[in-house]
């Protein structure tokens, strides 16, 4: 599948039309980002290390029933995937306290959150990606109350599969974000599931081994992501 032109350019990845109308390939650059962009930087693997890591997950995820955009890896930063019309909302699960939940709510990070709690939140980088809620969803058309519905099923779904993975691999699923889509009507998991969208800590010491390393300049930050693969049984080219 050959690659034609650029449809759009996010913050990490690249999208490119291909001559299959429903088939898209997602290029995954080293550029990182966080806090909506306002920190960026290259890091060197990163493109290869994450599309190596969202192919082996969202493998298991399709293996389990998830309903997954994911074709099959390309190359070592190219991935075939179907086209999706996305949802412009994001879709957390925390089993853990960390990030924004901490400051919003006052709570100490690393309180266990049983059951999980569900966020919704706008994919929009100027707005800061507000956290919003069904109703919001509701009023705005974002998506129809059935397409939220499935959206957090799948996303629960998602957490029962994951967290027993890391839990396996002597990890703990903190928390993560996914993104939705529709293909020909049917709810889909789009985007990406890489340590860039999720918090993974080590079981026994806490260590941080995901994008916080980049947020809090903890260094090492490709390093850590290619121990949680390795853990997980990926290789990285
Ligand atoms: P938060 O603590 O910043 O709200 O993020 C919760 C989790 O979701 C964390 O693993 C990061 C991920 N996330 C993104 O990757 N992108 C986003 O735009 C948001 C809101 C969260
Ligand atoms: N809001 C997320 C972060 O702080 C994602 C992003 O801004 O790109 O990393």
């Amino acid at each position: 599948m050959e690659k034609r032109e650029e449809l759009y350019r996010g913050k990490a990845k690249t999208v490119y039309r291909t001559d299959d109308p429903d088939l898209f390939i997602m290029h995954f650059r080293d550029d990182t980002s966080a806090f909506d962009g306002k920190k960026v930087a290259q890091l060197p693997r990163k493109g290869m290390v994450n599309n190596t890591f969202n192919a082996f997950i969202m493998g298991k995820l399709a293996e389990a029933g998830i309903p997954c955009h994911f074709v099959k890896r390309l190359d070592e930063r190219d991935s075939l995937v179907r086209r999706l019309d996305m949802l412009p909302i994001e879709c957390v699960v925390r089993n853990v306290a960390a990030g924004s939940i901490c400051r919003r709510l006052g709570v100490q990070e690393g309180m266990d959150l049983v059951p999980p709690t569900f966020e919704l939140f706008l994919k929009n980088d100027a707005l800061g990606d507000p956290m919003i809620n069904d109703s919001h969803v509701a009023s705005f058309g974002w998506a129809t109350p059935e397409q939220v519905a499935r959206a957090r099923e799948l996303t629960f779904q998602v957490n029962d599969i994951l967290k027993k993975l890391f839990a396996d691999a002597g990890m703990i699923l903190v928390d993560y974000k996914l993104e939705f889509g529709t293909f020909n009507g049917e709810l889909m998991l789009g985007d990406e599931f890489s340590p860039d969208g999720c918090r993974i800590w080590d079981a026994q010491t806490r260590q941080k081994m995901d994008k916080d390393r980049f947020r809090q300049d903890l260094g090492d930050v490709i390093e850590t992501y290619e121990e949680v693969g390795r853990r997980l049984g990926m290789s990285f080219g």
